[in-house]
């Protein structure tokens, strides 16, 4: 909760409440919608500000990842003409905080669906692999693969700072956000891009052991 909550919730108050004409009720409406806008901005901020709040907890990472694809494919942040293939190992489990994890995977969905918007497919693919860092013998590999419009060599190291982006309406908090909370899990992101072909963006994760 910041002071918007109670900005928005004041504002929607008085627009229900008091007899506006037609202009001021739209004028009232603005205001509301953009409330929003600036509370899902400073949401996204404080989540970039300090990604090892909350508590992290054992967390099956399969379930996790099909969960968050199908609350998206149902979205409108995903139109109809992308077709969505998936391939994804049972039980990987990992110590983490979901409501997080689940941010990092919408955000890469959500860059995945926007870089094709006359259509075309997103590919989510999860296993099982060898680690070589000392804190886990194995990690959880999980690849998104869009054939959307890539990214440019040039601005590929770019795209994981807070504010960059190339959209006209985008914060660019997105992939900043997602690359601390992957930080936070002691993981890995990269991406590999080719101009007019397509992006994968690529996320390790250690796995603990699904026994414990
Ligand atoms: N799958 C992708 N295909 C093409 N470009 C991408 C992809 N993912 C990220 N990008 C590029 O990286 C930039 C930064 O992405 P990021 O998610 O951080 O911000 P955004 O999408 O622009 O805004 P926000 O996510 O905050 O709404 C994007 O503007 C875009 O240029
Ligand atoms: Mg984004």
């Amino acid at each position: 909760r910041n002071p918007l909550t109670s900005l928005s919730g004041s504002i929607q108050v008085l627009k229900d409440e008091t007899n506006l004409n037609d202009e001021n009720r739209k004028l009232m409406d603005i205001a509301l919608k953009e409330t929003q806008r600036l509370n899902n901005l400073i949401t996204d901020f404080l989540l970039f500000a300090q990604p090892e709040r909350g508590v992290k907890k054992k967390i099956n990472l399969s379930l996790l990842i099909e969960e968050t694809l199908d609350i998206f494919i149902h979205s409108p942040e995903c139109q109809e003409n992308i077709q969505i293939l998936k391939s994804i190992s049972r039980n990987l489990f990992i110590e983490g905080n979901s409501e997080h994890l689940k941010q990092v995977f919408w955000n890469i969905l959500k860059n995945a669906a926007q870089a094709q918007p006359e259509g075309g497919f997103i590919q989510v693919k999860a296993q099982k692999e060898n680690s070589t860092k000392n804190y886990s013998p194995l990690r959880a590999k999980i690849i998104v693969k869009d054939g959307g419009c890539g990214i440019p060599r040039e601005i590929q190291r770019k795209i994981f700072d807070p504010f960059f982006t190339t959209r006209e309406s985008g914060s660019g908090l997105g992939l900043a956000i997602t690359y601390r909370i992957i930080e936070s899990h002691r993981g890995e992101i990269n991406v590999i891009s080719q101009e007019n072909a397509g992006t994968e963006m690529i996320v390790y994760l250690p796995l603990i052991s699904d026994k414990s």
